[in-house]
């Protein structure tokens, strides 16, 4: 894998052919949500304003991200953003796209005021590890959260 050759792309209109390539990488790894993906993706971006991020080497799709977000009922709540989905291709784990997909997002959020972010889903080790390496702390049994104001 040629690192140069990594990109993050934001995507506003999820075709049929994004749809099918991001649930085939979650289908590896979890058939269920890979369903339930396949169901909501395409009308929560394209009219509902959640936010996806696809990574791709040579035009082609190893990994996304994607979530909306959730504003605040009082004064006293952080204006959160909540990832819903992360899934990397079984063969290009641990090599950093999964990091660089949660970074993008992070900043995508920051830059659009939201003060926390929270991820879910993640009752696996080795998600929890990931979240927790990339500054996440655990709310609940399947939730984690940063804070993005510092
Ligand atoms: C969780 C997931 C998204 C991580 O993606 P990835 O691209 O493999 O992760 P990265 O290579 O960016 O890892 C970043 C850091 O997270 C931690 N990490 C990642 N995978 C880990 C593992 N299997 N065990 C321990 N720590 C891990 C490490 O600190 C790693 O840094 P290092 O490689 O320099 O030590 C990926 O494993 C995946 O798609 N899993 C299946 C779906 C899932 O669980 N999604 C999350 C909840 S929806």
């Amino acid at each position: 894998m040629n690192k140069d050759n990594i990109k993050i792309v934001r995507i506003n209109n999820v075709t049929d052919e994004i749809l099918l390539d991001c649930y085939q990488i979650a289908n590896q790894t979890r058939p269920e949500n890979a369903s339930q993906i396949y169901c909501t993706l395409k009308q929560n971006v394209n009219n509902r304003g959640h936010v996806l991020f696809v990574c791709t080497i040579n035009e082609i799709i190893y990994g996304f991200i994607a979530g909306g977000t959730a504003f605040a009922k009082n004064h006293d709540e952080p204006l959160t953003a909540n990832v819903e989905w992360l899934f990397v291709d079984v063969w290009h784990h641990r090599k950093g796209i999964g990091r660089r997909l949660l970074a993008k997002c992070e900043e995508h959020f920051r830059a659009n005021g939201f003060k926390r972010m929270t991820v879910e889903r993640a009752p696996t080790i080795k998600a929890k590890e990931f979240y927790i390496s990339g500054g996440f702390m655990p709310i609940a049994a399947y939730k984690h959260a940063k804070d993005l104001s510092r």
